[in-house]
């Protein structure tokens, strides 16, 4: 395995939209092939994404933070999103909106320094739990479980089409994880 990168975790520019859209729709077409329809994953396009995250990152909200993980020479190579929770039936305050690391730098301790400062942004803002829904066949949610999330809730969901299950992890005192256990340097 590569020792762990030079990584620097920064808030999110509207200049790195382009670079955001790169990483989005690389994540998805690599990790949901199999998982959501095939023309969802062919049709997605990355100007199209760059304009969304282009708006995303302009707008000045108090409540949502999107961090990106910056290796100097690579560029952007991860970024994450998080804010207040958007669905009120469950008592965890924040959520983690997105989470994705490029492929050829997965498993090298970015996603767990993305999401650890994640989670001190919604500490930040006295959002003090946090839950995050994933893709119940999707792979990632063992990450979840190895970053102490807690299976907290499922649903189906109707999109494209198709029926999708989800889970929800949730971690219940983001307090207690401000640590300097944050992966590779930043
Ligand atoms: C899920 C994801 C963000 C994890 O990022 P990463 O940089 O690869 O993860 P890290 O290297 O920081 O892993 C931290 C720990 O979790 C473990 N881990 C990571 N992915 C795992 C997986 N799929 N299954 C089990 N363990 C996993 C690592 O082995 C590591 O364990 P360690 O502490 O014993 O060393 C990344 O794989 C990804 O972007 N996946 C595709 C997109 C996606 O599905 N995102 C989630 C959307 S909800």
């Amino acid at each position: 395995m590569l020792p762990p990168p030079i990584v620097r975790i920064r808030p999110g520019r509207p200049a790195d939209a382009d670079a955001i859209a790169r990483v989005y729709v690389e994540s998805w077409r690599s990790a949901y092939a199999g998982l959501i329809p095939n023309g969802v994953l062919v049709r997605m396009s990355t100007s199209a994404q760059a304009r969304e995250w282009t708006q995303q990152l302009s707008r000045h909200s108090h409540a949502d933070a999107v961090l990106v993980a910056d290796i100097p020479g690579a560029g952007i190579v991860g970024f994450g999103s998080c804010g207040t929770a958007r669905r009120s039936q469950l008592s965890h305050a924040g959520e983690i909106f997105t989470l994705y690391v490029a492929p050829e730098h997965q498993e090298r301790g970015i996603g767990r320094a993305l999401l650890y400062r994640l989670f001190d942004r919604l500490t930040d803002r006295g959002l003090d739990s946090a839950l995050v829904w994933v893709l119940a066949l999707n792979p990632a949610r063992f990450f979840y479980e190895a970053m102490g999330g807690r299976r907290i809730a499922a649903k189906q969901e109707r999109l494209w089409n198709t029926t999708l299950p989800q889970i929800a992890y949730g971690w219940d005192d983001l307090r207690l994880l401000r640590s300097d256990d944050r992966g590779p340097s930043d």
